[in-house]
């Protein structure tokens, strides 16, 4: 790995007295820092719309970072170690006239440091922000030094295809492509991450990992939070593009992808822009059939009352936002022809969890009686992403006892067990990696249009047909009904892991 405690470097967040700095960035950096990881010579430099003094600042952040770090509230010195980096501009980031005071900032550090800076721009904004920062960066020159420069967009990339496209042609003209990270911080988590690392370093799989032997594919992130004050851009997302578009797509590629030939970058976003690319594009009819959207209605979850979609704050009283999705998908090619890949995302569900579950087909020719496979099941493979962290692969073997009666069984690999000191958090692994220049957890243009196209027929049926039926599912639950019809005409069901904090 490259060596980053000598790469003087400084971070400018954009948006920074925002949730994401507070919640996520500063966080991470902070526990970056307190593990070793950050370069001797750094500078983060915070800048937003408020005015705000440096210690202000630094105080905002302290609080963030003793909610929500995973080390807990910092300690006294520590903090003070790692406060001393960090600064505040105010500015009407609309006017380039204000990023001056970026550039002097940089300046400054540099004739401080005595040497050449690399420069991390990240933009945690409201994506209509994102082309005029984005822009005004490169006017005032600050993108020039395009071998140490670089620009972090958050999601969402875009608000469909062609907003993505003219983002992506305005960053283009400003930028090379090895400049620009795209955020999916589902990607630096470190199961998700792991998918990679089971798919390809294991043998035993890939001979298994096709339409022969597999019989479905489901990926299924469901949460119980509500909008938690993000209701005013939940309406201009939907979970079609607050989830389906980047993360459960991110995921759909990472479980269908060819092995790339080595592990690098752009092999990997090659492999998955094919997966993309070879994905059935839906006709009306198939949005009909193939496709079920769901709007919370309000309930009661753990013992306490909450609020409906249609009554969260900054939510339209008839909006037709969806808050739920569930799709099947197909890809055609060679190795997935035919075998469908169910997805399906909500929010205010009964549980909070992040599940890809793979079935293989069933025995051609059963040896056993009839009395031995009462509980008979296929195999499967469950990976779960979060909050358990597992792969389990679930068999048959023989009950204990006289007689032959088969049982299903779980082999499990879990984190807590094998692993029972690892913590890192997804925005750690990511924040390294635009520091060291490795895009390979990064979304490339190509692949945020294609899943951008892929999407957009059943975007804009939605947008042109209002639902008559929203509300159509109640807090607490597993989503609308259809939802369950959508697989169970085909012979499934959804797969869920026991719970260990619920009755
Ligand atoms: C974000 C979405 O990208 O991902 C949120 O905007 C969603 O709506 C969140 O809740 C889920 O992330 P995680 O890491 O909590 O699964």
């Amino acid at each position: 790995m490259k060596d980053i405690k000598s790469q003087p470097t400084i971070f400018v967040i954009y948006g920074a007295t925002g949730d994401l700095c507070r919640r996520k960035l500063t966080p991470a950096l902070y526990n970056l820092s307190l593990d070793g990881w950050m370069p001797e010579k750094f500078s983060i430099i915070g800048t937003g719309r408020t005015a705000l003094t440096n210690e202000e600042f630094r105080n905002k952040l302290l609080e963030g970072i003793n909610q929500f770090s995973r080390s807990g509230k910092a300690e006294d010195d520590k903090w003070a170690a790692f406060a001393k980096h960090i600064f505040y501009e105010a500015a009407d980031l609309n006017n380039y006239e204000s990023y001056q005071a970026i550039c002097d900032h940089i300046n400054k550090c540099e004739k401080e440091w005595n040497d050449k800076a690399y420069v991390i721009h990240y933009l945690a904004v409201a994506p209509s922000l994102f082309p005029v920062i984005a822009g005004n960066i490169a006017k005032i020159k600050l993108a020039e030094q395009r071998d140490n420069t670089r620009i972090v967009i958050e999601k969402p990339f875009g608000h469909d295809l062609e907003s993505a496209k003219e983002l992506n042609q305005l960053l283009n003209e400003n930028y090379r492509e090895e400049q620009i990270y795209r955020i999916d911080h589902y990607l630096g988590k470190e199961t998700v991450q792991n998918l990679l690392a089971f798919r390809f370093a294991n043998a035993i799989l890939e001979p298994l990992w096709n339409r022969n032997y597999i019989q479905y594919v489901q990926i299924s992130v469901t949460e119980e939070l509500g909008m938690e004050g993000r209701g005013e851009y939940y309406e201009t997302a939907g979970a079609m593009r607050d989830m389906v578009q980047n993360h459960m797509l991110q995921l759909l590629c990472l479980i269908a992808m060819e092995p790339p030939n080595n592990f690098n970058a752009a092999e990997i976003h090659g492999r998955k822009v094919d997966v993309l690319n070879a994905m059935r594009k839906f006709t009306p009819e198939e949005i009909k059939t193939s496709v079920v959207r769901g709007q919370y209605a309000k309930g009661w979850m753990q013992g306490k009352e909450v609020p409906g979609y249609r009554e969260e704050k900054g939510v339209k009283p008839k909006s037709n936002t969806e808050t739920f999705a569930a799709i099947k998908f197909f890809i055609d090619n060679w190795r997935w022809h035919g075998i469908p890949f169910y997805v399906r995302t909500g929010k205010r569900l009964h549980q909070s969890s992040s599940l890809i579950s793979i079935q293989f087909k069933d025995l051609s020719h059963f040896v056993f009686p009839p009395e031995a496979v009462e509980s008979w099941q296929q195999n499967r493979l469950i990976i779960s992403i979060q909050p358990e962290m597992s792969i389990r692969l679930q068999v048959q073997g023989k009950r204990p006892g006289l007689a032959m009666l088969l049982n299903t069984v779980d082999m499990v690999f879990d984190y807590k067990t094998t692993y029972p000191s690892y913590t890192q958090e997804a925005y750690e692994t990511l924040l390294l990696d635009t520091m060291i220049g490795d895009q390979t957890l990064f979304m490339r243009g190509d692949q945020v249009e294609a899943a951008w196209g892929l999407l957009m027929p059943i975007i804009r049926t939605w947008m042109n047909k209002p639902s008559l039926h929203f509300p159509n599912y109640s807090a607490d639950s597993w989503g609308p009904e259809l939802a369950e019809a959508l697989i169970a005409a085909d012979g499934f069901h959804w797969i869920s892991l026991p719970m260990n904090n619920k009755p």
